[in-house]
């Protein structure tokens, strides 16, 4: 009799938690989607999130964590602004060349990218490889464009992770130095989305072998 009330409590528990999760939460994917129309609906999720219509500042998606592998091996994390998201695969951040994330990459391409949604419920983990433009048409555009809205951020005189005695040592900034701007552009090999919801999660992956593309279901 006890351990039936008890059954009896814990269930009415568990449906209060999820009722109010459902309540809390707006599901991007919903259950009747089709897989292809579970991605298109990610893919305009990462759009948005770069959209100049002033919906970017507030978009979920535009912070991310990046993720590379240092010398030793050992993964490294660290926030960074997502700028551009093209050809359903391509992630493109801004950064100044002297970090270590730059440095990494040019030893080890591999990379991960972590975003989350949080009103949406929405996880989307990518796997690919970055590569690194320093010069050309891209960063030119870039930093007259963008770049230089916000010069304190890649033209300090001092490189990024210098040992300093004081914070006040960091701050002077050269006057326009687009030298030290560059892109990381990730190229995913495999993207994957974890859509919460209540105990029914949706979960898919998505992997390419060159430019061929193959999608399915899995369970979360
Ligand atoms: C919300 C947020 C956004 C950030 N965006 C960027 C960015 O777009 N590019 C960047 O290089 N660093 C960005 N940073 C700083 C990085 O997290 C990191 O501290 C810095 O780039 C040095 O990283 P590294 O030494 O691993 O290269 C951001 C930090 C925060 C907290």
């Amino acid at each position: 009799m006890g351990m039936n009330n008890s059954c009896t409590f814990e269930t009415v528990l568990l449906i209060t938690f999820l009722t109010s999760y459902h309540m809390s939460k707006t599901t991007l994917i919903s259950p009747d989607l089709s897989l292809d129309a579970a991605w298109e609906l990610v893919h305009q999720h990462l759009t948005r999130a770069v959209s100049r219509d002033g919906a970017r500042e507030e978009h979920a998606f535009r912070y991310l964590s990046l993720a590379t592998v240092d010398v030793q091996g050992c993964p490294r994390q660290r926030m960074v602004v997502l700028r551009a998201f093209r050809n359903q695969r391509e992630f493109v951040i801004f950064t100044d060349s002297r970090s270590d994330k730059v440095a990494e990459i040019t030893a080890n391409s591999a990379v991960s990218l972590l975003f989350y949604d949080d009103r949406r419920g929405l996880q989307l983990r990518v796997n690919g490889a970055a590569s690194l433009i320093v010069s050309g048409d891209d960063v030119v555009t870039e930093w007259s464009q963008r770049g230089s809205k916000s010069p304190f951020s890649y033209t300090s005189v001092l490189p990024p992770g210098t040992p300093i005695t004081h914070p006040e040592e960091a701050y002077t900034w050269k006057d326009d130095d687009s030298a030290l701007f560059c892109l990381i552009r990730v190229e995913a090999t495999l993207m994957e989305f974890l859509q919460l919801d209540g105990i029914r999660h949706r979960r898919s992956e998505r992997s390419w072998i060159g430019d061929e593309v193959t999608s399915r279901w899995i369970a979360p």
